[in-house]
């Protein structure tokens, strides 16, 4: 995040207090929340997709602090259940500024999305549609949607987290047709209002190429439904998926970069099709609050292996972020709460839970005096830990901490056993 600086006296600050205090006063592990950083990530994409809406994807991370700042910030928000829409709808979220996505959106998920007037439904399957075109035809109402398709692009990213090769669960197919059957589909029956076509690639993608594709596979569907039915769709959503540099290795785009080049080749498409240019949207979750969060743990062991490595545990692990078990993912760590000139040692920061792939960060340097009770940041962990955390091994999950301007206060609020103890009423 960008607040974050080493103090002279060796530790890390964000937000312009001290890890070493918020530890004291939060405890770990604890989720630090660095508020300028999201506000400013929201601005710059914000001011870089000036024409275009861009939503926030909830899934990343939610919660109604997050959502406020959001709102305060101008985007659009993108949630994928009721869960999601719950805690929107609780923070005051304008509905005419959700897009509501999901492959298997419940009977009760739509007819709330319907009732709280959700500005759009991105449609993922033709049993969705029958749902919300009945739902709609009953509540007298006509939401606008989008057709979400698979554009046959294959993502460079883990295969978990890309979305647009063929054979996966969302979508409609470009290629086998039923992209285009889908919308005539909704065209014809007029009840829902097509507004427009949606595609997302994937997660985490540095190769900007992929949405280039994307946009002009998409872009050629849409002229094609023009064709057949006369209608020209006004919006092209892009989805998420842009990457952002876990470690020193990774290189992501800045949003003003992003912008100029999916403007360019959605501008030479419409050329090429003679099509009016559709407005466009984007949904970042990652880049917006990924960078912003530092995790904040505790050493508590330090274990050399037999001279093969040394392992060092913390107070959380894969109930805090699963991502390294899941993905495979890369984070770095470093110690800090204190400076050391201590020789690097190659370590491996491991959590607590009771299974040998409870990895936090795979490979890192850390000083060889590394020792239980040092704080440990693990940096970048905003989007997909906290919203994916779990209490495997019943460990309550971390808090979440927004910090700004040398305060800090709790947004999300620690777990307690109380708490995991009260949904146990056998
Ligand atoms: N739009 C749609 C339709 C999506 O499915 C997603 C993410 C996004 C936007 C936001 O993507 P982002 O900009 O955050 O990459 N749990 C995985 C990531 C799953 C992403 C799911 N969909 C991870 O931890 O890497």
């Amino acid at each position: 995040p960008r607040t974050v600086s080493r103090a002279e006296a060796g530790h890390l600050e964000i937000g312009g207090v001290s890890v070493t205090d918020l530890a004291a006063e939060h405890g770990t592990p604890a989720y630090l929340l660095d508020e300028d950083d999201l506000r400013a990530r929201c601005r710059d994409f914000a001011a870089a997709f000036a024409d275009c809406d861009v939503y926030y994807a909830g899934k990343s991370f939610l919660c109604k602090a997050v959502v406020r700042i959001v709102d305060e910030e101008g985007l659009h928000l993108d949630v994928c259940s009721g869960g999601e829409l719950a805690v929107a709808l609780a923070a005051g979220f304008p509905a005419e500024r959700m897009g509501f996505h999901g492959n298997n959106k419940s009977i009760s998920e739509l007819r709330r999305a319907l009732e709280a007037g959700v500005g759009r439904i991105i449609v993922d399957s033709f049993d969705e549609i029958d749902r919300l075109t009945e739902l709609s035809e009953k509540m007298n109402k006509r939401p606008d949607v989008l057709v979400r398709v698979t554009v046959g692009v294959e993502a460079h990213t883990h295969e978990f987290i890309a979305t647009a090769h063929e054979d996966q669960k969302f979508g409609f197919s470009l290629a086998g047709g039923s992209a285009f059957q889908a919308a005539v589909k909704i065209l014809d029956e007029g009840v829902l209002e097509l507004k427009g076509l949606h595609s997302h690639i994937g997660s985490q993608i540095f190769d900007t190429s992929g949405f280039e594709v994307a946009a002009r596979r998409v872009l050629e569907l849409q002229a094609q439904i023009r064709d057949a039915r006369g209608v020209e769709l006004e919006d092209l959503d892009l989805g998420g998926g842009f990457g952002i540099a876990y470690t020193t290795q990774d290189d992501p785009s800045t949003p003003g970069d992003l912008a100029k080049r999916l403007h360019k080749i959605v501008e030479s498409e419409c050329e090429l099709a003679s099509l009016r240019k559709p407005r466009l949207s984007i949904e970042p979750g990652r880049a917006i609050v990924g960078p912003a969060v530092l995790t904040l743990y505790e050493v508590g062991t330090v274990k050399d292996v037999d001279g093969i490595r040394t392992y060092v545990s913390v107070d959380g692990g894969m109930s805090d972020n699963i991502r390294t078990a899941l993905y495979d993912a890369s984070y770095s760590a470093t110690v800090a709460g204190r400076a050391s000139s201590a020789e690097p040692l190659l370590a491996r920061v491991v959590g607590k839970h009771c299974e040998s792939g409870d990895i936090v960060v795979k490979d890192e340097f850390l000083p060889a005096d590394v020792q239980p009770g040092d704080l440990l940041a693990v940096p970048g962990t905003g989007a997909y830990c906290r919203s994916m955390a779990s209490n495997y091994n019943h460990v309550p999950r971390p808090p979440v901490v927004a910090v700004r301007d040398g305060a800090s206060r709790v947004i999300v609020r620690r777990e307690t056993e109380a708490d995991l103890l009260a949904l146990d009423v056998g």
